[in-house]
């Protein structure tokens, strides 16, 4: 019955056609494209999608597709598996690939090439081509991102009504074309930190998801500060559950301090929801436990763990270099992160670490003796007891299969073997790690602090924590500024960090993100001649328009 009400509907009410053409320059802008705009294929409801229906991931990719094209234009798709002649096909393997023992006998993919996918459209539809499920998941969001967003009101409602009497047809008119497209980087990581404010489970999933739109591969996931610690850890249950609060709100500098308790932490379970959820998005989450500062959280609950000394306060005091017990609770720490997260690496933090309780503990000082180390002349003898930590961590994740990442400081005690750097208080730090032939990922606060303001007047800006980041100086980053030839291969890629102290709400945290997200991607996925900021000005209204349309809060204005 109400078929027949929507059809004949469609016969009396004037039909007109709301057809717009999808734009494929998209961001983080594909490596190639060429177009023929002279002739389209064109999609409307009704038409199919085709995937290999035994393949259940290849399925999930092509659902996600199908709800992004709905979302956006609200052309519903058929799922069609095996349909040679669906206007949307999705297949593994490129042309021109090696196959069965030849494959095996090539160079092996980079992680990159492992990501390229193919698109091309002609008259017979939409074919998508990658190598493995995740090229798959480029191709879609490439596509999602081409589409032009078909304003609510132009499309046939649920009953098949319309507005103002029209009944519009939406038809997306896609120009054939070829694409070709694969990321520079291997890492394209974007941090959160969840200490300063606690970040609910449905907002990480909101948040994966945007790093996905923008092709990132890596979550960095801040779980502890001094401020919350807010990743359970079983054998030591008082961690999270006290850890994981504090008196009242933190935004003390904002002048908005109360007295309401603030807190929360993710149970085991939780992460595991969100490491699933990652996966299914391609992303790696890499947990970080910072330690041996940035840890007053944990000293509340466990003050044994504290340098037996007088006079040190608040951010000053750190863990215990020189009491056993510190080993043996980080160890016990991180035992239980590596059962909870796969990630190839796991961060121990390392960052800004005070030595001033160390120079004058008993304990630290007894565990420098012990250690027999030296003044070089280049490394204090307290900077040396850290790195000893740092080095019994890395051998403890090593036996369990991961390599450890530090924050830059990690250089300053001697590098330890197999360490990944995380350059932030500028790239020399990793220059210096690429020229002691250690692995990279470039976070400099010029370029990649998220939490800096992004327009010169903070009047018209939410809170944030100072300086001055805009739009254009994130895009003009370019990672291997500096660096040898040679030693380029030791950058593994780059990363945006937003810390919280300022940002306590899921819309909030959207707008330190972007467009700012936008313009990184660019440089995390493109290659440094096809970056033009004009160019990149010119496709992100686009992508606003999604924004718009799925509720997600960004910076309109630019500098
Ligand atoms: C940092 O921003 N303290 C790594
Ligand atoms: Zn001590």
């Amino acid at each position: 019955m109400k078929k027949i009400i929507i059809v004949l509907l469609a016969i009396c009410l004037p039909v007109s056609l709301w057809a717009q053409t999808a734009d494929y320059r998209v961001i983080p802008l594909p490596k190639n494209v060429s177009t023929d705009t002279a002739r389209v294929f064109r999609l409307s409801t009704g038409m199919g999608i085709a995937y290999d229906a035994a393949d259940a991931e290849m399925t999930r990719n092509a659902q996600f597709l199908r709800e992004w094209i709905e979302e956006l234009t609200g052309i519903q798709l058929q799922m069609t598996p095996d349909d040679k002649k669906a206007a949307i096909r999705l297949a593994l393997g490129l042309p021109g690939d090696k196959k069965g023992r030849k494959a095996k006998k090539a160079a092996p993919l980079t992680p990159q090439q492992q990501e390229a996918y193919t698109i091309a459209v002609d008259d017979n539809g939409i074919a998508i081509a990658a190598r493995k499920h995740v090229g798959l998941f480029r191709a879609a969001q490439t596509l999602r991102k081409a589409l032009p967003v078909v304003p609510p009101q132009k499309r046939v409602s649920e009953k098949g009504l319309t507005d103002g009497g029209a009944f519009h047809k939406v038809e997306i008119a896609f120009p054939f074309a070829t694409i070709q497209d694969e990321p520079r980087f291997e890492y394209r990581g974007a941090h959160l930190d969840c200490s300063r404010h606690f970040f609910k489970v449905a907002f990480i999933k909101k948040y994966l998801d945007a790093l996905a739109l923008h092709g990132c591969n890596q979550f960095h996931w801040h779980l502890t500060d001094n401020e919350g610690w807010r990743f359970e850890v079983k054998a030591l249950p008082d961690l999270a559950e006290k850890g994981g609060w504090r008196e009242c709100s933190p935004l003390r500098r904002a002048g908005l301090w109360d007295d309401v308790p603030y807190g929360g932490y993710y149970t085991q379970e939780e992460c595991r929801e969100l490491i699933r959820y990652a996966e299914e998005r391609y992303i790696n989450i890499v947990p970080e436990i910072d330690m041996p500062a940035h840890i007053q959280s944990a000293l509340k609950v466990y003050p044994n763990l504290r340098c037996d000394v007088q006079n040190v306060r608040g951010s000053d005091q750190v863990l215990c270099g020189g009491n056993p017990e510190t080993m043996d609770f980080l160890k016990t720490v991180f035992s239980e992160l590596c059962d909870v997260f796969p990630s190839p690496f796991i961060h121990i933090g390392g960052d800004e670490c005070p030595k001033g309780g160390w120079q004058r503990c008993p304990k630290c000082q007894a565990k420098i003796k012990e250690l027999g180390l030296k003044d070089d002349g280049k490394h204090s003898l307290e900077n040396q007891l850290q790195t000893w930590m740092n080095r019994e961590l890395a051998s403890f994740l090593k036996e369990r299969g991961r390599d450890m990442i530090g924050w830059d400081e990690i250089l300053e005690g001697g590098l330890t073997e197999g360490g990944l750097v995380m350059s932030w208080r500028g790239t020399k730090g990793g220059i210096e790690a690429a020229r002691q032939h250690h692995h990279v990922i470039m976070t400099p606060t010029d370029f990649c602090y998220f939490d800096y303001y992004q327009l010169k007047d903070h009047d018209r800006q939410p809170n944030a924590i100072g300086y001055y980041l805009p739009l254009t100086k994130v895009y003009s980053f370019e990672p291997l500024d500096g660096i040898p030839e040679e030693e380029q291969k030791y950058i593994l890629g780059v990363q945006c960090n937003l810390w919280t102290e300022f940002i306590g709400y899921p819309q909030h945290v959207y707008y330190m993100l972007l467009p700012r997200l936008d313009a990184l991607s660019e440089v995390q996925w493109c290659r440094p001649d096809q970056k033009d900021f004009e160019d990149f000005k010119a496709r992100l209204p686009r992508l606003k328009q999604l924004y718009d349309r799925i509720g997600v809060n960004y910076c309109r204005d630019m500098e």
